[in-house]
């Protein structure tokens, strides 16, 4: 059975309601085995098939706990090569971060990446969370068909 990782940080919730909303795409899809988390152990990535982040942009830039599990990662020789990655998150106006994290997650771990990544501007309104939710589904049938 497959494994789904949904980390994410979020202030003010808005990052938040996108992680829901995908790890409830991807349960509806017949994935039963999705974690949301706000933290995990560079060691611990090894275990997913599936690893989502959900980054909200904040000072142009990804949040601080990320950057360091993926230098933890890196450090430890944690292999996520082939895994599938996709990023996500709120943003006012700019956005970089969860491009950001797809740059490491395509470039330094070789994952296969799903772009481009889903941004929301503030609150996701409910055709956002539909776009979430569709993500998480698409996630769920890629691993399922392995493709
Ligand atoms: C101190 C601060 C700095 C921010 N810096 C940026 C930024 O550089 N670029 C951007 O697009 N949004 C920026 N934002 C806006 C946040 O990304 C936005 O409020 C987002 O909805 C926060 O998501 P969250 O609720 O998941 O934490 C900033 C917000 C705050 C409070």
């Amino acid at each position: 059975m497959s494994k789904i990782l949904i980390l994410y940080y979020s202030q003010s919730g808005n990052t938040e309601k996108m992680a829901q909303a995908i790890a409830k795409g991807a349960k509806n899809a017949g994935t039963s085995d999705v974690e949301l988390s706000y933290h995990v152990e560079a060691e611990e990535l090894a275990m997913f098939d599936a690893i989502l982040m959900g980054a909200p942009t904040y000072h142009h830039d990804m949040p601080m706990d990320m950057k360091k599990l993926f230098e933890g990662a890196a450090v430890k020789g944690i292999n996520l090569k082939g895994k599938v990655g996709a990023a996500f998150g709120s943003y006012g106006w700019s956005g970089e971060a969860p491009n950001l994290v797809l740059e490491i997650m395509k470039n330094k771990f070789e994952m296969r990446v799903i772009e481009p990544p889903l941004l929301a501007k503030y609150v996701p309104d409910g055709n956002m969370l539909e776009k979430c939710s569709d993500l998480g589904k698409r996630i769920s049938e890629t691993l399922m068909h392995n493709v």
